[in-house]
This record gives structure tokens, C-alpha cells and sequence, in this order.
């Protein structure tokens, strides 16, 4: 494989990243990305990524980054987590949330079922955490005047997805922060956006139930095909540097195209095939699923 280019896009430039867990994680590869465009970077997740994940080996590979214990769902620790930030690196020019979390999802409950205190918390960790993100940065100083917020989302907060559950309120809830952001970090020339990724093969993505096949789906309704971490983060290279000052408040899609597409010739024979042999639909489950007349 060729070495991969790199632009130094991101040269002269400091940031955080939150919510790298493993090589899958999108946001440890933002992170990687980041630095290798030059960046000096942090990393920050809770106390048991740090255990079970593989933190330090990232750290090691951004240049002995430092690493930030923060439960984004409180506000001491992230209070607390730009104060260290601060100490250890002085005010940042980025600030990554690639972080996500839902109870009821990894427990399964339908979602006319949820439990409301699960339900509560995948807001917060999920939705909420940007908030405090950015108002704690704010109180204390720790992000300069022309910086980027990046926060990674999906479609789910505004198509129904059966399986994503609360998530798809809290990404509702996560993009809708952004823009309510928007015109106030402006005043400081700090732009918000969001970025709606393509399902991704990570610790998160793969909890969800049914992933594989929507993962399928998903490839097939793109006309570029599904896009993967690595590509999320090469987009959102473009997002923290300087070329894209005047972008704000926006939800853009990273997803080969998918959220523009209607339907696809693969989606249509498949459809086709399946609604006109009887055998095939009884083997995938849908001999129920007749064509309306
Ligand atoms: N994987 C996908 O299919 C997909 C698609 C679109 C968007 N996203 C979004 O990308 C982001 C990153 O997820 P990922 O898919 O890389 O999975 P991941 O599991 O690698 O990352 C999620 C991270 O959130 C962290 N986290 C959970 N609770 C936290 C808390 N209280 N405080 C701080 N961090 C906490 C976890 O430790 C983990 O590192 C999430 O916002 C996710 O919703 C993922």
C-alpha cells in the first residue's frame, strides 16, 4: 500500500478529541488523522474506555498525547478535564465529540418499552455531552477565537431507523445543539457543525441490533458505497482546518451519497426478486411482504 498523503493541514494547530475507545473507533481515527495534519492533539473518554480500551496505545501513536479521564455526563469532570487541557496543553483550536452510549439499546427493550432512566442518560451521554462540551471550553477559555467543533452524528435523527432507538432522539437532540451554538460561537468566530457518517463497524455501531443487515442496506442504497472511519476522518480533517472558516451550523453528510438516493438498481432487484419467489422470501423471513395491488 502507498503511504497515505498528508497535507499538514492541521499544522500549528492544537485539539481534543473525546470518545476514541479502539483502532474502530471514529474518533480514534480522527484523532490519528489530526496528527498526522500536524496537530497537537489530547485524547479524552471515561475511566473504563481507558481500561478496556486501547487509549495509550493512541496516545503513543499521536506523539505521547495526553490522555483526559472525563465523564462527559458530569459536569465537574468536564469542567475539570479543560482545566487539565488547559494546564497541559494552554487554550485547544478544535474540539472532536465522537461519543455515544444507549442502555436500552444494548439491553434490547422495544422502543415503545424504554426504560425512562436509561432513556435519560442516552441523551446525556449521547446528546447533552456536547452542551456541557462546549459551555465548559467557553467558562474556561480553553478553545481560541477562529476554532472547530466537530460532533458526529447519524441519519437517524431525522429518518426512522426500527433499531436505533433513543439514539435517534439523542442525535436529534446533538445536531440541534449545534445549531443552537451556532450564531453565539460565531461572535468568536468558532464554527459548529455536525457530521452524519455512514454505519461504521465500531464497539457502539455493531451493539446496535440487526447492524450487519442495515450495514448491508446502507451500502447498497449508496451510490459511492458505505464510508468508512477512515474516511470519516479524512473529511473531518477538512472540517477542523482553516479551509473551512465560513462552514457553521451544518449537518453534512458523510455517507457515499446515501441521503440523496431514492433507490437503487441493487435495491430494486433484490426487492424484485424477493416479491416474485415465493421460496426466497419463506428463506429470508418475508413471505409475509406481498406486493400492494
Ligand atoms: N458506528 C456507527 O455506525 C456510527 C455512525 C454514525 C455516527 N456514529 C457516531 O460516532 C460516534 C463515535 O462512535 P463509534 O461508532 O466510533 O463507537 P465507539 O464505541 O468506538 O465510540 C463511542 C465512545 O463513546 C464513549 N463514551 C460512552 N459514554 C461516555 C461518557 N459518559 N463520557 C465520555 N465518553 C463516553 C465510549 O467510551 C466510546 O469510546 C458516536 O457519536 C456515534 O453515535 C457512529
Amino acid at each position: 500500500m502507498p503511504e497515505k498523503a498528508h497535507y499538514g493541514l492541521l499544522k500549528g494547530k492544537k485539539g481534543i478529541v473525546f470518545g476514541p475507545l479502539d483502532e474502530s473507533s471514529i474518533g480514534w481515527q480522527i484523532a490519528l488523522h489530526a496528527y498526522r495534519e500536524g496537530a497537537e492533539i489530547a485524547i479524552s473518554n471515561v475511566a473504563t474506555a481507558l481500561r478496556f480500551g486501547n487509549i495509550e496505545e493512541l496516545a503513543l501513536l499521536c506523539g505521547n498525547a495526553p490522555v483526559i479521564v472525563c465523564d462527559a455526563s458530569r459536569n465537574e469532570d468536564v469542567d475539570n478535564c479543560f482545566k487539565e487541557l488547559k494546564e497541559k496543553m494552554g487554550a485547544v483550536d478544535f474540539i472532536v465529540h465522537s461519543i455515544g452510549m444507549s442502555q436500552n439499546i444494548r439491553k434490547q427493550l422495544p422502543y415503545e418499552e424504554l426504560n425512562y432512566e436509561w432513556f435519560m442518560r442516552t441523551l446525556d451521554v449521547s446528546g447533552l455531552s456536547l452542551h456541557r462540551i462546549v459551555s465548559y471550553a467557553l467558562k474556561n477559555d480553553a478553545i481560541n477565537a477562529g476554532g472547530s467543533i466537530v460532533a458526529l452524528s447519524y441519519i437517524a435523527s431525522q429518518r426512522n431507523y426500527w433499531t436505533y432507538s433513543d439514539m435517534g432522539d439523542a442525535k436529534s437532540l446533538l445536531e440541534s445543539i449545534a445549531r443552537s451554538y451556532g450564531p453565539r460561537l460565531a461572535k468568536r468566530a468558532i464554527r459548529i457543525n455536525t457530521v452524519s457518517q455512514s454505519p461504521t463497524y465500531t464497539k457502539a455501531g455493531s451493539g446496535i441490533p440487526g447492524f450487519e443487515k442495515m450495514y448491508e442496506y446502507s451500502d447498497l442504497m449508496s451510490p459511492l458505497g458505505n464510508a468508512s472511519a477512515e474516511e470519516c476522518a479524512e473529511y473531518t480533517m477538512t472540517l477542523l482546518s482553516d479551509l473551512s472558516r465560513k462552514v457553521t451550523m451544518q449537518n453534512l453528510f458523510h455517507d457515499g451519497g446515501y441521503s440523496s438516493m431514492g433507490a437503487t438498481i441493487p435495491m430494486i432487484k433484490l426487492a424484485h426478486e424477493v416479491l416474485n419467489d415465493r421460496e426466497l422470501a419463506a428463506r429470508v423471513g418475508l413471505d409475509d411482504v406481498s406486493p400492494s395491488t
